[in-house]
């Protein structure tokens, strides 16, 4: 059995620290932004989408617990938010520790917040995915999440520099 504990101020901060690297690398991977401009446009969007920190309204940030021995096996953060007359409950982050991982933990967590998002009156549960994010797809499939809507991308040909916009050809 798993609890959802709240996290203490630091250990948000120390959940911040290891977000914002892993989200930069991960969106060089994959192409989103250069290895150089990674870190900074990371620290970035984290600034953007938590603006007060811990304290930003509406978000919730959880340590993932297992009853048995109190360890912590993982985390997430979800916020709640009242809008266009509906509570709408959306998780922004689910992570079990490697060790600790296909054993039918972070389909606990998200049973939990489903339960948790039902009591206070949501009838949806919503998170967003990458679609090469495998091993979370099958998770989210399994427990019977269903695409809603879909970002598109058409990768483009690189461009000789002396024919873009932004560098005209000197007439
Ligand atoms: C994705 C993640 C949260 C899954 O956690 P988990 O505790 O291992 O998941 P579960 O044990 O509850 O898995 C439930 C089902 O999901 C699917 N699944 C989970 N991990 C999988 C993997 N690596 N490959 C294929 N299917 C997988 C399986 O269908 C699995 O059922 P099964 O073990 O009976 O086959 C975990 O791998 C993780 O923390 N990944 C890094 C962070 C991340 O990507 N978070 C999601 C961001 S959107």
């Amino acid at each position: 059995m798993l609890r959802l504990e709240p996290m203490s101020r630091p250990e948000f901060q120390a959940s911040v620290e290891r977000a914002i690297p892993r989200h930069a690398g991960d969106s060089a991977r994959r192409g989103r932004w250069t290895e150089a401009a990674a870190l900074e446009a990371s620290q970035r969007e984290f600034a953007e989408l938590l603006p007060q920190g811990f304290d930003t309204p509406a978000f919730h940030f959880c340590t993932v617990v297992n009853d048995a021995d109190g360890a912590g096996v993982g985390e997430t953060w979800y916020r709640v938010q009242e809008k266009g007359g509906k509570l709408h409950f959306w998780v922004d982050w689910i992570w079990i520790d490697p060790p600790f991982r296909r054993r039918g933990y972070a389909s606990e967590v998200l049973l939990l917040l489903a339960g948790r998002a039902a009591s206070l009156g949501a009838d949806r549960i919503g998170l967003s995915v990458a679609d090469d994010n495998a091993s979370a797809k099958a998770l989210y499939a399994k427990l019977g999440f269903k695409p809603w809507s879909a970002q598109l991308m058409k990768e483009l040909p690189p461009v000789a520099a002396s024919s873009t916009r932004a560098n005209p050809k000197p007439k």
